[in-house]
């Protein structure tokens, strides 16, 4: 039973990255497609005829958005290491600068996971060398002092980016206060965070009855209310952080030029947010 919870956790990080193999172009990530594999192939399939056609390109853009502000940070110096909170296959580390700092955090099993395919993949040249720390997490457990003492480790006083994206849907409030509760620890003045969230009104939408009923057939019984979505107050009220840009699907299609194929009712309108700590 327990193994089989596993396989499907995994399943939602391979999805991510090979919708993100579907569009270079629009991703700018030419490593997701590592992860194909005829399993999640399958899925997909699935999930772009059931849940929205659109899927595909609100990863690309997703990626492509943190990608770049992240790059544009590492540029100018501001920032030194990337913390990817609930990180699964994304590829950030070989699509960066080798100077970059990075640590990814996850479920265990994720994260060995992906460990030894990336040391396979970095033995036949598919992948280049990179500074990468792989911690094993769970955010549901009683994680922040090992966590803590882990991270100061490798960052000690570095300035950093924190990255948390694809994970709040799947936690709830205490959860997600909990982990902003921990950022402001190891964060100082002048660092970032990158968060996507959903907003309330999507729950309203065609394409997120659709999931639910994906959902509880192909993974688990669920209801709407075990599906965090986030409102922007929740950013703008956040102590000791200013909101310093909010993007979703449509401005950043807006911004890269990508053609939306669907009415708003079919799409998973995802919301990102850049905040800077004061
Ligand atoms: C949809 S994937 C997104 C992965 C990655 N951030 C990306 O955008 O490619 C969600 C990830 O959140 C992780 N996750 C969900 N709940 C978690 C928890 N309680 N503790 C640690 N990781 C969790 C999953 O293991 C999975 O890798």
């Amino acid at each position: 039973m327990e193994k089989e919870k596993n396989i499907k956790i995994h399943e939602t990080a391979f999805v991510t990255s090979t919708f993100r193999s579907f569009d270079e172009n629009l991703s700018h990530d030419n490593f997701a497609k590592l992860w194909q594999n005829p399993t999640t192939e399958q899925w997909i399939k699935e999930y772009l005829e059931q849940v929205s056609s659109e899927e595909t390109y609100t990863h690309c853009l997703r990626n492509r958005y943190f990608l770049d502000r992240i790059k544009d940070l590492l540029n100018n110096e501001e920032i030194e290491v990337l913390i990817n909170f609930g990180s699964g296959f994304s590829m950030y580390p070989f699509l960066l600068d080798e100077k970059l700092i990075n640590i990814e955090i996850d479920k265990p099993e994720i994260v060995d996971y992906k460990k030894t395919k990336i040391i396979d993949w970095q033995k036949e040249n598919l992948l280049p060398k990179r500074n990468i720390h792989f911690i094993g997490v769970d955010f549901s457990e009683n994680y922040e002092e090992d966590l803590l003492s882990k991270i100061q480790s490798i960052k000690a006083n570095k300035p950093s980016f924190i990255l948390v994206e694809g994970v709040l849907f799947f936690l709830d409030r205490e959860e997600t206060d909990n982990l902003f509760n921990f950022f402001n620890i190891i964060q100082k003045s002048g660092d970032y965070i990158g968060s996507a969230s959903f907003q309330e009104t999507l729950k309203e939408t065609h394409a997120f009855r659709n999931l639910l009923s994906f959902f509880n057939q192909k993974v688990s019984k669920t209801n709407e209310n075990d599906y965090q979505t986030i409102q922007d107050d929740y950013y703008k009220s956040k102590k000791n952080y200013k909101l310093i840009d909010h993007q979703d699907y449509f401005s950043l299609s807006k911004k890269y030029g990508n053609k939306i194929k669907q009415s708003e009712e079919l799409i998973l309108n995802e919301n990102f947010y850049l905040l800077k700590k004061i």
